[in-house]
């Protein structure tokens, strides 16, 4: 693989991000618009409405042209893993979670509304995610509907992302500290999850093998948290649109805590080296991909 394969440009990734998410947003809400919400319309929209990175239903997407499949399509998908991603958000935030007030650059939904109107908007989501995914307009396979639902399940509920926010949890109040192998699993399992059904869904949809685009996902969702947590401690609340400092005020174990800044930050660039890598065989058709995962590591917010 050649060295400009795996620069990044950073004018051309910001239009891709951008228009994927103008294009995202818009599905997203005529979407909400034929759901019937009643009270919980204004603050599940707050939620998911708000101005989010829209990095996983990028995802979903840019896998998908991989193997040439529409925009159309792949955004069932989209919006399905955002619902989950959401849901995970609003009650990762919760006071008996990591109890944060800030989020997307506005109030908490516990914050603004009340905790049972937050915990109540994430069930929502969680559900609306898999409605989402059964959509008779979603035009695929029978059989590939079945494959994606059933994953999705898995890597959200107890073996997934669900998991990996208990360990999280658990480890604030551990009497020892964790050793880096039970960080990187604690981490694959609260963010790698979620983000590695977003990288399957392109071979998923074209029946195509899944492999190396689940090891790309290992990469860089792996890579994805270590930024998060290095954000956490460089960046500020303003810039990033939630709480920065909380992970050192909440003992929380993460890559900064165990191995020091510059060690963490050495460890995601190699990440991205090996996500880009992982998908080479593509050549030009992973270009984005590899783009995807170099901004995860560059990003300021
Ligand atoms: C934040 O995810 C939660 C983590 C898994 C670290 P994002 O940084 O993708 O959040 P949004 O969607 O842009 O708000
Ligand atoms: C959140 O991790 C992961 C999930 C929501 C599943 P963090 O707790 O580090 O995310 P932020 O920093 O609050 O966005
Ligand atoms: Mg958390
Ligand atoms: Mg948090
Ligand atoms: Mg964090």
């Amino acid at each position: 693989m050649n060295k400009a394969f795996r620069e990044f440009d950073k004018t051309n990734f910001t239009k891709l991000l951008e228009n994927n998410s103008i294009y995202f947003d818009h599905q997203l809400k005529k979407f909400l618009d034929t759901k019937n919400f009643g009270i919980l319309k204004k603050p599940i929209e707050y939620s998911i409405l708000g101005p989010g990175k829209r990095l996983r239903p990028l995802l979903c997407m840019e896998t998908s042209r991989v193997f040439n499949i529409q925009n159309d399509v792949s955004i069932f998908c989209a919006i399905a893993i955002e619902c989950i991603h959401t849901y995970s958000l609003v009650h990762d935030d919760l006071p008996s979670m990591d109890d944060d007030d800030l989020r997307r650059g506005q109030a908490t939904i516990h914050k603004k509304w009340d905790e049972a109107t937050a915990i109540l908007v994430g069930d929502a989501l969680q559900s609306l995610s898999f409605e989402a995914l059964s959509e008779d307009q979603f035009k695929v396979s029978d059989q590939v509907k079945n494959k994606l639902i059933y994953r999705l399940a898995s890597k959200s509920g107890a073996s997934g992302m669900v998991l990996g926010q208990a360990l999280d949890i658990s480890a604030e109040s551990s009497q020892k500290q964790l050793e880096i192998t039970e960080i990187s699993k604690l981490q694959e399992y609260k963010t790698g999850k979620l983000i590695s059904w977003a990288c399957e869904v392109g071979p998923i949809i074209a029946g195509q093998n899944i492999e190396p685009f689940s090891l790309y996902a290992s990469k860089i969702g792996l890579a994805f948290q270590i930024i998060d947590d290095i954000l956490d401690v460089t960046s500020s609340s303003k810039n990033l649109g939630k709480k920065a400092g909380k992970d050192k005020e909440k003992n929380k174990a993460t890559f900064v805590s165990k191995l020091g800044l510059d060690n963490a930050r050495k460890k995601a660039t190699e990440l991205v080296l090996e996500a880009c890598e992982a998908i080479s065989v593509f050549k030009d058709r992973s270009n984005n991909l590899c783009q995807i995962a170099n901004f995860i590591v560059s990003r300021q917010f």
